[in-house]
């Protein structure tokens, strides 16, 4: 059973683990850190510099970077490094070097399955948005250009009865492709490198493909949901949207590198693509000057998670891989 109990109750203020929070955190999980450890809270939630996060390597026990925060070898190798565990506040870990993690031995923890459903929320969103012109028309609107209806006035791809590529079938993509199916009416395929769970394959009435490269030919919407890696990079770049149907869409709620914007923005010029809906950018917090100046891009700053919900519920995992941590276990959600 979970004790659930914080590991620390009975240490005085100045024996517990310290904790250095790089970013400002929802106030219930600031609250929770501060009535269990010696935390370092960012109440103004400014930007350190790495030499700010190596000097909190060689002063605190634990540091709790965000997924926009880099972790890297020099943190780990730091002399007199102190800190022994990092725990992600996030699923995604591109950014932390887990190699130097493992070889200082120092523990790394991520967040799943606190975020699923609100992000496949934004997948759908960025769906529907894309497909239908929904920021183009909104823009429109508020600029006092509308004219009043008309029947040929931004005319959208119909998504029900359209076919959805899901690339990774994890739980985010899983959790897009039950909406797609039992909520929109559409036909899902998928690709995975694993076999997915078979229920969430089931939920979907979905149909694996034998490769990337088939799912693109075969879609008229196709959505991101694999992991930043080496082997990932670019993985959608102009030799695969080539692959791509004419007029069809790009979702991507994963992570910017997947895709190389400036081939996508050749497309969406060209039209060979009809649109795109973007959470995520190669260069976070900027975004490609082409692809904001093209109307047919539904653009939002990386708000997948960004619900109350998710959120606080992202520290409540991060702070039990914490706690599991310094009670001696093995935290839950442990990477390296
Ligand atoms: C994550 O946790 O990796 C997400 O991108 C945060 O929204």
């Amino acid at each position: 059973m979970t004790n659930t109990a914080s590991p620390n109750d009975n240490l005085s203020p100045s024996a517990r683990p310290r904790v250095f929070v790089v970013r400002r955190l929802p106030a219930p999980n600031e609250a929770a850190l501060r009535a269990s450890y010696d935390a370092h809270l960012n109440p103004t939630d400014e930007t350190y510099s790495l030499d700010r996060l190596v000097d909190a390597a060689r002063a605190y026990d634990a540091i709790v970077p965000t997924v926009v925060d880099d972790v890297p070898s020099a943190i780990f190798d730091a002399p007199g490094r102190r800190v022994r565990i990092v725990a992600n506040f996030g699923v995604g870990f591109d950014r932390i070097d887990l190699e130097a993690a493992r070889r200082n031995g120092v523990v790394v923890t991520n967040t799943p399955g606190a975020l699923t459903e609100d992000t496949a929320d934004v997948a759908m969103m960025l769906l529907l948005a894309a497909a239908r012109r929904a920021s183009e028309g909104e823009r429109q609107l508020r600029g006092g250009e509308w004219e009043g209806w008309r029947p040929t006035h931004l005319l959208g791809t119909r998504v029900n009865g359209a076919t959805l590529g899901i690339v990774g079938f994890g739980r985010i993509g899983g959790a897009v492709a039950r909406r797609a199916h039992r909520g929109f009416g559409m036909r899902v395929l998928y690709v995975n490198p694993r076999p997915p769970d078979p229920r969430a394959v089931l939920d979907a009435r979905a149909d694996e493909v034998t490769s990337l490269e088939e799912l693109l030919a075969q879609s008229d919407f196709v959505s991101l949901h694999a992991p930043s890696r080496p082997d990932t990079r670019h993985m959608i770049d102009a030799a695969r949207i080539a692959r791509m149907r004419p007029g069809a869409i790009l979702v991507n709620t994963a992570r910017g590198d997947l895709v190389d914007e400036s081939a996508l923005a050749d497309a969406l010029e060209r039209g060979h693509l009809a649109a795109a809906g973007l959470d995520v950018f190669e260069r976070e917090p900027q975004v490609s000057p082409r692809l904001l100046s093209l109307s047919n891009v539904v653009l939002l700053p990386h708000l997948g998670s960004a619900t109350t919900a998710s959120r606080v519920a992202m520290g409540e995992r991060m702070l039990m891989n914490l706690d599991a941590f310094f009670r001696g276990q093995s935290p839950p959600d442990r990477i390296a």
